[in-house]
């Protein structure tokens, strides 16, 4: 990947964690490679992105339902879905230095990135990029396990269990969110390649033969989704891999790419895995996986094709495409200033409303609680700062990209009416706190991008 603007993805990094987004995992020992820990608000965000996949995969749709299975499984089904053999990077090591690389991130064959020594490189050797442990007290082979590298073969080991439960006939998909494990040899650009990670994951399983209407249909369906949560079209790109790209089990495959601070880098694969899995996990467990299709009397593999997202990306993306420094002149004194800003969608924004009381007396931080207790019961996240000036505390909101400030002023005790402040216009309006719920409401709804 490119170095292309270094400065700016610091000082997002930086204000990730002055603001409580994320934190190096294990700082007080001297921190862990590769390893985050999310802060207060980058928690907020990361189930905000969630939300908003389950409910554009899940609870938005007919045709697919949820599942959430272990991270560790049966040791066969790595076998079988072929990542004991196949899920390796290849790795050079280089004589002079001592480094170790990935063999496809080399810039020049041969040539040693760390110390440029030429022809002082190993032979390219296969590693596997699984976690191993042990399940139980004792460490042998036969005890051996692995933490999953991907979400989706629990998938396709409950097949069945869900068609039987749930009752689903393709086309139909079964989603699920969580942790996933790769023993990456080259972790880093700070979240988006870690040894531990969240993923998104849907197994959309269809007759055979429907395979490329429903890629081409979950291609534009994922390009679309980080549309309409505000990532700017312009910096999204589709890349369809080239066919010694392709993992073992795909036959086609379309990446979401963002063009990040570092380059154009995957969001999120669409893959078109036929019946490789069902197949595989039939031979080897001697289990029938196949459908039986009652109104045509045919039994057959289902085919899958597979939207693959990382959360940890998502949330990525929305925070470097949220980013923004705004230069200022003021009005009356000419003076420059610049506004640090996150222009999240409301539904992504870690905090919806923020309640301000104009000042800390006359019953204004009572009536700002009072408020912020509202918007709370109504399901709308609210957070309360009475400290320092006005300016200021609209400006530390932008900064983690709070979409409305609130402000108690006199005319609130008087009137029952407050100031909503937008934080990408800055624009001010009145409203009477009866409307405030629905009000919000309204504007988290027809929110749109500038
Ligand atoms: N089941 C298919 C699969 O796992 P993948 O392209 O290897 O496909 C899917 O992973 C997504 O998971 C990626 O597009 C990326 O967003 C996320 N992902 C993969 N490895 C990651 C890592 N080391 N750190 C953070 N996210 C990762």
């Amino acid at each position: 990947m490119a170095s292309k603007s270094p400065d700016l993805m610091e000082r997002i990094v930086s204000l990730c964690k002055r603001r409580g987004f994320v934190f190096q995992s294990s700082e007080i020992y001297g921190g862990f490679n590769s390893c985050y820990d999310y802060g207060p608000l980058g928690a907020e965000l990361k189930r905000n992105v969630k939300n908003a996949w389950w409910q554009a995969m899940v609870t938005g749709r007919e045709d697919i339902v949820g599942l959430d299975s272990a991270i560790i499984q049966h040791p066969a089904i790595w076998q079988a879905s072929g990542h004991l053999a196949g899920f390796a990077d290849l790795l050079v090591d280089c004589r002079v230095c001592k480094g170790r690389f990935r063999e496809d991130h080399l810039e020049q064959k041969g040539v040693c990135p760390n110390c440029g020594g030429k022809g002082d490189l190993t032979e390219a050797r296969a590693f596997n990029l699984m976690f191993k442990t042990f399940a139980g007290p004792v460490e042998d082979a036969s005890h051996t396990v692995y933490l999953r590298p991907e979400t989706a073969q629990g998938i396709f080991t409950n097949f069945v269990n869900v068609v039987n439960s749930a009752r689903m006939k393709p086309p139909f998909g079964i989603a699920q969110i969580g942790k996933s494990f790769r023993n990456e040899i080259t972790p880093g650009n700070f979240v988006f390649r870690t040894r531990e990670f969240e993923q998104m994951e849907m197994e959309f399983f269809i007759p055979p033969g429907e395979d490329d209407q429903w890629y081409e249909y979950w291609i534009k369906q994922r390009h679309e989704w980080y549309v309409r949560f505000g990532v700017r079209a312009e910096k999204l790109r589709l890349r369809k891999h080239d066919d010694d790209e392709l993992a073992h089990y795909s036959t086609g495959c379309t990446d979401v790419e963002y063009e990040f601070p570092f380059g154009w880098s995957e969001l999120e694969g669409i893959a078109k895995r036929g019946c490789f899995d069902l197949t595989q996990h039939s031979e080897a467990s001697g289990k029938d996986l196949s459908f039986f299709d009652e109104a045509k009397k045919e039994r057959y593999l289902p085919h899958v094709v597979e939207p693959a997202a990382g959360c940890d990306r998502a949330a990525m993306t929305f925070l470097v495409d949220a980013y923004d420094e705004e230069k200022l002149v003021d009005q009356k004194s000419g003076k420059e200033d610049v506004r640090t800003v996150l222009h999240f969608h409301p539904q992504i924004a870690p905090t919806t409303t923020a309640v301000f009381p104009l000042v800390k007396k006359e019953g204004m931080p009572e009536k700002a609680k009072e408020i912020q207790g509202i918007l709370q019961a109504a399901g709308i996240s609210s957070f309360y700062d009475q400290k320092g000036a006005i300016g200021r505390r609209y400006r530390r909101q932008d900064e983690v990209g709070t979409p409305w400030c609130l402000t108690v002023d006199g005319d609130t005790l008087s009137e029952g009416t407050v100031t909503i402040r937008d934080r990408d216009s800055m624009k001010q309006d009145r409203c009477p706190v009866a409307d405030l719920v629905e009000e919000i409401r309204t504007r988290v709804r027809n929110w749109k991008r500038e």
